[in-house]
C-alpha cells in the first residue's frame, strides 16, 4: 500500500517522461510507464510535471548578520522553501571569529532541532583557523559530521572576510579530504574604501550600497580565489555569481579544466539597478544585498551561463529582514542596512517561468540547475535531486499552467515585502512530498513543523 503519482511527466536532467511514480514509507519504490493502481492512493497527475524537489544550496535561516537576526528562523524558511517546491536547504553554520568550528556545528543543530519542516544540510562558514591554525581540524570533524563543504568570505572585512593565507591553508585540507570550498568572492578590502570614499561624499542612501561594489571588485576576487584553490590543488565553488565579468572568470577556468563550478541566484536573474532599484525614499533598502543587484545587461549572459554549463546552479542566497525594523537600521548609513534578501519560496517558479517558459532553458535544464546538480555537487546524491527507485521521495508535482502573481500579502517568508512584489509566473508546485509525506497542498503547508532532518552529506564526486 503506497502512493501512486499517476500520469505525470516525470523529469530529470536527461529526459522527461510520462510514468507513474510509486511511493512506499519515504522512498521511491518504482519510477514505469504504467503502474497498477490496486491498493494504492492515487494522486492524479494528468498534465502534470513531476520534478526532483528543489535543492536551495544556500540560505541564511535564523543567523545573526548586520547587528540583527535574519527574519525566518528554520521553522519558517523551510515552510516557505516546501511551499515553493523546494525539499532541501543547505544552510549556513557560521563560526564565531575566536571561537572553533564545532561550536558553531553545535549552536546551527541548535536552531534547526525540532523545527525544520524539510530536509536540511550545512555548510560551514569558516572565518578563523584559530591560535598555530589549531582549527584547521576542525575541518575534517566537520566532514566526518556530514558538512562537506566550507564556505569563505573575500568581503565583509572585519566581520566575516578571511585573508589569503587562510583561504590557502583551508583549500590545502580540503583538496586532502576531497570537500568543497565555497567563495563569497567581492575584493572587501577595496570596497571599504570605495564605501568610506562614497559615505564621506554625502552619499549615505541605500543605492550607494550598490554603487560602492563595481563589478570589477567581484571579477577580481573570483579571479584570485580559483588561483589560489589551482595552487592548492582543490575544488572551489564561486557563490552568488552576480555579472558577467564574474561569470567570465569562471568560464576561462572550466576551459582550462579546472575543478571550478559555481551558482547563481534569482535576484540577478529577474532583477536590475535599472527596473528596481531608484526608487524615492528608503526602498532601496530592500534590494541591499551583497553582491548588489547589476545593470540589467549582465542578466542575458548569467542565463546563458546556466543554460551552457559555465554556472551549474540557481540558488537564493535567502537572507531576509524585515523593512520596517531592520533594514531600517540603516536609515541615513547604508553600510548599516543589513545585507540580504528573502526568496526561498519563489526560487522555482521564477527559474522555471523566465527559464523554461521564455525559452532561456528546457525543462531538463530547469531540474538540472534547481535539483540534480545541487544534489551531485553538495555529495546528495541520488537521495536527492532525482525522482528515481531508491531515492527519497522528495517530490514536486508541479503545475505547468498555474498562474501565480508573486506577493508579499500572499507570501509563507516572514518579510513585509517580496523583491519580486507584482512578478506574474506560470507554473507551480500543486503538490510537495518530502520523503514520502505530503506537505503541501496547493500553496498551503499541511506537514508538521520538526520533521525535517539533518542530511550527512558525502564529498561530492563532481
Ligand atoms: O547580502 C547577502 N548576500 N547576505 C547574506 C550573506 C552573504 O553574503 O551571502
Ligand atoms: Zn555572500
Ligand atoms: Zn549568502
Amino acid at each position: 500500500m503506497g502512493t501512486l503519482i499517476k500520469g505525470g511527466k516525470v523529469v530529470s536532467a536527461a529526459a522527461a517522461t510520462l510514468a507513474d511514480v510509486l511511493i512506499e514509507g519515504e522512498t521511491i519504490a518504482q519510477v514505469a510507464p504504467r503502474i497498477d493502481a490496486t491498493g494504492h492512493t492515487v494522486v492524479d497527475a494528468a498534465g502534470m510535471l513531476v520534478l526532483p524537489g528543489g535543492i536551495d544550496v544556500h540560505t541564511h535561516l535564523d543567523m545573526p548578520f548586520g547587528g540583527t537576526v535574519s527574519a525566518d528562523d528554520y521553522e519558517w524558511g523551510t515552510r516557505a522553501a516546501a511551499i515553493g517546491g523546494t525539499t532541501t536547504v543547505i544552510d549556513f553554520a557560521l563560526q564565531s571569529m575566536g571561537r572553533p568550528m564545532t561550536e558553531a556545528f553545535k549552536t546551527w543543530r541548535a536552531k534547526s532541532e525540532g523545527k525544520a519542516c524539510i530536509d536540511y544540510a550545512l555548510h560551514m562558514a569558516v572565518t578563523d583557523l584559530g591560535p598555530n591554525d589549531s582549527w584547521l581540524d576542525d575541518v575534517d570533524a566537520m566532514v566526518a559530521e556530514g558538512i562537506s563543504s566550507f564556505k569563505i568570505f573575500m568581503a565583509y572585512p572585519n566581520v566575516l572576510m578571511v585573508n589569503d593565507a587562510t583561504i590557502f591553508k583551508l583549500m590545502q585540507r580540503t583538496a586532502k579530504l576531497g570537500a568543497l570550498v565555497c567563495v563569497h568572492a567581492e575584493n572587501g578590502t577595496v570596497i571599504d574604501v570605495v564605501v568610506q570614499q562614497t559615505l564621506a561624499a554625502g552619499h549615505t542612501g541605500p543605492l550607494y550600497h550598490a554603487l560602492s561594489r563595481p563589478v570589477e571588485t567581484e571579477a577580481e576576487a573570483v579571479h584570485r580565489v580559483i588561483t589560489i584553490a589551482e595552487l592548492a590543488g582543490a575544488k572551489v565553488y564561486i557563490v552568488h555569481v552576480s555579472c558577467e565579468e564574474a561569470m567570465h572568470e569562471v568560464k576561462a577556468a572550466r576551459e582550462r579544466g579546472l575543478p571550478v563550478q559555481g551558482e547563481t541566484c534569482t535576484q540577478y536573474l529577474v532583477l536590475s539597478i535599472e527596473d528596481d532599484m531608484g526608487k524615492p525614499g528608503f526602498e532601496d533598502a530592500k534590494y541591499v544585498f551583497t553582491p548588489p543587484l547589476r545593470k540589467k545587461k549582465n542578466q542575458a549572459p548569467l542565463w546563458r551561463a546556466l543554460k551552457d554549463d559555465v554556472l551549474q546552479v540557481v540558488s537564493t542566497d535567502h537572507c531576509p529582514f524585515r523593512f520596517a525594523d531592520q533594514k531600517s537600521l540603516g536609515l541615513g548609513n547604508f553600510t548599516k542596512i543589513p545585507n540580504g534578501g528573502p526568496g526561498i519560496e519563489n526560487r522555482m517558479q521564477l527559474a522555471y517561468h523566465h527559464g523554461v517558459n521564455e525559452g532561456r532553458m528546457s525543462l531538463e535544464r530547469f531540474v538540472e540547475v534547481t535539483a540534480e546538480a545541487p544534489a551531485k555537487i553538495f555529495g546528495m546524491y541520488p537521495k536527492k535531486g532525482i525522482v528515481a527507485a531508491g531515492s527519497d521521495a522528495d517530490i514536486a508535482i508541479w503545475d505547468p499552467e498555474a498562474k501565480y502573481t508573486i506577493t508579499a500579502a500572499s507570501q509563507s517568508m516572514h518579510t513585509d515585502y517580496s523583491i519580486f512584489e507584482g512578478f506574474q509566473v506560470k507554473g507551480n508546485a500543486r503538490q510537495v512530498f518530502s520523503r514520502g509525506e505530503m506537505v503541501v497542498d496547493r500553496g498551503k503547508f499541511i506537514g508538521t513543523v520538526g520533521r525535517g532532518q539533518y542530511l550527512h552529506r558525502e564529498v561530492s564526486r563532481r
